[in-house]
């Protein structure tokens, strides 16, 4: 069976001491569920967050790394980096990361290549933009980003991948793709999957889905057969609004 999994983006936001307050507020409202939490701080709270969760069964990711090992990359992390301060998980793919900060799908698959290497989990993102869905795109968009950065892979390796389907035009702006949007491009990815590697793979990875997922529509797109889960931003950053979400299966 494959997981059910909520990991909330925090993007960048909540400072230091911001941080350490939401961590125990999630930490008092976490129960042993089935669902599998993941947060995803900035780096610098990193740490604190790996330490205050420690004995807890909630993970913590960083938003991005770099493929580099180490060296000449100002501003850079590493995945050592992230594993020495306890991080075994990364969120790579972003489409914040795609338009901002030029991320292609080469420079991507270098950056999974890098995590797997490392032993890392990675969750990574993709989707398309509305002007591709206006065009009826949204299929070859999100088929070419999966085969891009990811079809190299060895079948042992997809162990570690964890698929967030985020449709530019549902991130942050209350707009979400309804239930039925989310299960049919969900079941697109997986059959695209099957399709390079075989039905028990494709069967066995988590997909989520993100783009303004909050507590009043999570449990339609969480009812859906091929939505294993959401990566949430905005409602990630309140305790209880995000518990609400993780409780939604
Ligand atoms: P929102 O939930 O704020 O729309 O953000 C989704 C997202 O980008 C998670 O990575």
């Amino acid at each position: 069976m494959r997981k059910q999994i909520v990991a909330g983006n925090w993007k960048m936001n909540k400072d230091f001491v911001d941080s350490e307050i939401l961590v125990a507020k999630l930490l008092s409202q976490h129960k042993h569920a089935q669902t599998q939490v993941i947060i995803a701080p900035p780096f610098t709270n990193l740490l604190a967050a790996t330490n205050a969760l420690k004995g807890s069964s909630i993970d913590v990711a960083a938003q991005n790394m770099h493929f580099a090992k180490q060296g000449a990359y100002t501003g850079e992390i590493s995945a050592d980096m992230l594993s020495s301060v306890g991080v075994k998980t990364v969120i790579l793919g972003h489409s914040e990361r795609r338009a901002y900060f030029n991320e292609t799908d080469e420079l991507l698959a270098q950056k999974v290549n890098a995590a797997l290497e490392n032993k890392m989990r990675v969750i990574f993102c993709f989707g398309e933009e509305l002007s591709d869905r206006k065009s009826g795109q949204q299929n070859d968009v999100v088929a070419a980003q999966i085969q891009k950065a990811l079809f190299h892979l060895s079948p042992d390796a997809w162990s570690n991948i964890i698929l967030a389907y985020e449709p530019v035009w549902a991130i942050g702006t209350g707009e979400t793709a309804s239930p039925e949007q989310a299960q049919d491009m969900h079941a697109f990815i997986r059959q695209t999957i099957a399709n390079q590697y075989n039905a028990q793979l494709a069967n066995s990875i988590s997909i989520l889905y993100g783009g303004s997922v909050k507590s009043s529509n999570a449990k339609d797109i969480f009812s859906k057969p091929d939505v294993d889960g959401g990566l949430i931003g905005g409602a990630s950053l309140d305790a209880e609004h995000f518990y609400a979400i993780v409780n939604s299966f």
